[in-house]
């Protein structure tokens, strides 16, 4: 097994090939030619997706899409209800509240997907929320909420629908058009499996008419939708947005996509159901439990720590003596749980099971 093992939650390890291109000499990022290769990455990214909207991306990470969506869908003093079962979901009403808008939650304990019925209770009750935003993939539990159902009930009171899928889309289903989802964001570095540093974002024709009927929002200007609407139409040929392109960035991610349509999707997210179902039955036979209750993220898989045991210590164990690097856990849980990420190339038997065998060694030293 090839070492450093990359098993955290994101960024995932890379082809040698998708890594390649970002050592390629720069090039204008912008121009016919460039535009050309661009439009023919943002294309390719749609079937991942699942839409035939137009897709934009922006140099940043997937923080960068979450912002640009809260600020397209309320402004300061509305109302945005957020989905927070985990530790993303709650940096989403974060990233809000420094917009000056008003949070309200659904709120459910860390390891258990949300119930959609809690998200229409709260429709019901107040009628001036501007839009619903949940997280898909939760990497800080390894849970996928149930995004298709939220939005149904998003739908049934006529509520915007914002997704952040950062840690779910090119390595799970995710079907934004067929589902309703209105914005969605991910990001280059995790289950499409290039090198971090590009934020891609997909808004729906009725996200993009509530962002034209508002006064008060996007606000800025490198995070705001009407901004990028704005190059999009004026400079589609040319420059069709008004930064300077991450142009290494979006060829490695044209090459990891490349890929991943030549393993094909419905395998690839095979791939990935099994190798987390492999994973989940080995900590399993050491007496080990994901904190997720229902509905595990095949992408990462957050473990209880055994009584005792802190994370780091398991942390520092696998990556002094194996040279494997897990995460620790976020927020309650960061000394109680580890986190493994298992996306892209690294999500694979050896992999697995070199990790798996690590974990015993140091659990067999620790009891
Ligand atoms: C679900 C989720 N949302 C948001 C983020 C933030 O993304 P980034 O670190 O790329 O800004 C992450 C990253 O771990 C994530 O997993």
């Amino acid at each position: 097994m090839k070492k450093p093992l990359l098993m955290i939650p994101g960024p995932c390890t890379v082809n040698e090939e998708v890594l390649a291109e970002m050592s390629r000499p720069l090039a204008p990022h912008y121009g016919e030619e460039w535009v050309r290769e661009y439009n023919e990455t943002r294309n390719a990214l749609k079937p991942l997706l699942g839409t035939k909207e137009e897709i934009y991306l922006t140099v940043g990470s997937g923080h960068a899409g979450v912002e640009v969506a809260v600020n397209g869908l309320a402004g300061a003093g509305e109302k945005l209800l957020v989905v927070d079962n985990g530790f993303f979901g709650a940096r989403i009403a974060w990233i809000a509240r420094n917009y000056g808008i008003e949070t309200v939650f659904v709120k459910e304990e860390w390891g258990r997907p949300v119930d959609p019925a809690a998200v229409e209770m709260v429709l019901k009750r107040e009628r001036d929320i501007k839009a619903v935003a949940v997280v898909h993939g939760e990497t800080s539990t390894g849970v996928l909420n149930p995004v298709k159902e939220i939005s149904e009930v998003t739908q049934k009171y006529g509520v915007p629908l914002f997704v952040d899928a950062i840690c779910s889309i090119g390595a799970t289903e995710f079907f934004m058009d067929e589902w309703g989802v209105d914005v969605c964001v991910t990001a280059s570095q995790k289950g499409l499996s290039a090198p971090p540093g590009l934020a891609i974002i997909a808004v729906s024709e009725k996200a993009w008419q509530v962002i034209a009927d508002k006064k008060s929002s996007p606000v800025g200007w490198y995070l705001n939708l009407k901004v990028w609407r704005e190059f999009e139409e004026k400079q589609r040929d040319f420059q069709p947005y008004g930064i300077t392109m991450a142009v290494n960035n979006v060829r490695a991610l044209k090459v990891s996509l490349n890929q991943i349509y030549q393993e094909g999707l419905e395998q690839r997210y095979n791939r990935h159901r099994e190798i987390s179902r492999r994973l989940r039955e080995g900590l399993a036979s050491m007496g080990l439990e994901p904190l997720a209750a229902g509905n595990p993220l095949p992408l990462v898989t957050a473990v209880k720590c055994p009584p005792g045991v802190k994370s780091g210590e398991i942390v520092s164990f696998l990556k002094e003596k194996h040279e494997i690097y897990i995460s620790g856990g976020l927020g309650a849980y960061k000394e109680s749980t580890f986190r493994v990420g298992h996306m892209g190339p690294g999500a694979n038997q050896e992999a697995v099971e070199c990790f798996l065998g690590a974990l015993e060694e140091f659990l067999n030293r620790s009891m």
